[in-house]
C-alpha cells in the first residue's frame, strides 16, 4: 500500500464518508469535494468553470442515453454532478462537461492510507 509523501494532504477520515456520496474539504485554499462513485473515490474541484459556482454541492445523479437496441435508458447513476447555479453537469471521474470536455473541472489523485483519505497536489 503506497505511503502518503510530501504531495498528498490529508483530507478526511475514511469513514467520513459513510452514509453519504461526498465530502467536501479544502486543499491549499481550494475547496475540494471527495466522490465515492462505486468503490472509488474521486477529488474534483468544487470551483464550478461556468461562473465560480459551488459545483460539487448540486444534485449527483446518472444521464439518459441510448442503449444498443436505440432503447432510452438511465445510466451511470452516481457518475454526474449538477451545478447548482446554472446545471452544468459533470463527469465526476473525469471532471469533464458532459456536452462540451472542453470544460473541465480539475481533478486530482486521491490516495487512502490506514483510513485516511488524502489527495494528491
Ligand atoms: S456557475 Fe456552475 S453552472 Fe453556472
Amino acid at each position: 500500500m503506497p505511503e502518503p509523501t510530501g504531495d498528498h494532504h490529508y483530507a478526511a477520515d475514511l469513514d467520513e464518508l459513510e452514509g453519504t456520496d461526498r465530502l467536501l474539504t479544502e486543499v491549499n485554499g481550494l475547496e475540494v469535494a471527495v466522490f465515492r462513485v462505486e468503490d472509488d473515490l474521486y477529488a474534483v474541484s468544487n470551483y464550478c468553470v461556468h461562473q465560480g459556482g459551488p459545483a460539487c454541492e448540486g444534485r449527483v445523479s446518472g444521464i439518459l442515453t441510448v442503449d444498443d437496441e436505440g432503447e432510452l435508458i438511465y445510466d451511470r447513476n452516481g457518475e454526474i454532478v449538477s451545478c447548482p447555479w446554472h446545471g452544468w453537469e459533470f463527469d465526476i471521474r473525469t471532471g469533464e462537461h458532459l456536452a462540451n470536455p472542453r470544460y473541465r473541472l480539475p481533478t486530482f489523485d486521491v490516495l487512502v492510507h490506514d483510513g485516511e483519505i488524502y489527495i494528491e497536489w
